[in-house]
């Protein structure tokens, strides 16, 4: 078990995981009950989220790759003055995975991994209900990082993906979500693979000056 400080940097997002070694489930309900002392607004936690492992999961990676396979999914468009951002991430990414600028097909394999929750054997999918605002999706967040930080200290990893929820209907579909509620993002949960160089990435932030600003006078 790790302190907040050593958690908090210690956890990065994991984009390989090991498949055949399970989440155990007393340690996901740990890190639920810690999540769940997340603040929100009015206390009315926002957060939904289905939890899919064993034949479940395959059932859902199975439909989400294929539906990839058929076309783009829909996720919000980035607008283009923060763009620079996704292609600082990808040379990143990719460079550390070593699949190289040009090369489409291998970027498109390593992009699909998504659908596969990155071979995680826990996936989950993570829900808000359609009539709620955007502060209420800062209350899952909160509760997200808060699930994110106590996995890691418990030496399992993750990913939120956006992804996910580029195939709406599939996941309503697969797992019975009903159009009241909107599908925010996946998070791929489970052991890191330690052969994959990229889990252990420390992704470079901003400088503070960029984002924070203090009035003092
Ligand atoms: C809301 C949200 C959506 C994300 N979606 C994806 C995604 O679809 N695929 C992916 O590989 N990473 C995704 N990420 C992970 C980010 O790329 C990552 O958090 C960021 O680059 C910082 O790296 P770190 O998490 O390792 O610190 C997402 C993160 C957040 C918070």
């Amino acid at each position: 078990m790790y302190d907040l400080e050593d958690t908090i940097r210690a956890r990065r997002s994991t984009r390989l995981f090991l498949r055949d070694k399970p989440v155990p489930k007393e340690l996901v309900i740990e890190a639920l009950d810690l999540a769940v002392r997340a603040p929100s607004n009015s206390n009315i936690q926002p957060w939904r989220v289905v939890f899919n492992s064993g034949p479940a999961r395959d059932r859902l990676v199975e439909a989400l790759l294929e539906e990839a396979t058929k076309g783009d999914p829909k996720v919000p468009p980035l607008p283009e003055e923060f763009s620079h951002f996704r292609r600082d991430l990808g040379a990143i990414l990719y460079g550390t995975m070593g699949v190289p600028r040009h090369d489409a097909a291998a970027r498109r394999i390593a992009v699909l991994r998504n659908w596969e929750f990155f071979r995680a054997p826990l996936g989950a999918v993570v829900c808000m209900h359609r009539d709620l605002d955007y502060v209420d999706a800062l209350g899952v967040g909160m509760f997200l990082q808060t699930f994110m930080l106590a996995l890691t200290a418990r030496g399992i990893g993750s990913c939120v993906q956006v992804s996910i929820a580029g195939y709406p209907e599939v996941i309503r579909e697969q797992l019975g979500i009903t159009e009241d509620m909107r599908i925010l993002c996946g998070v791929s949960i489970g052991y890191p693979d330690p052969s994959f160089a990229a889990n252990t990435l420390d992704v470079p932030r901003s400088p503070l000056a960029d984002n924070v600003t203090f009035r003092e006078t």
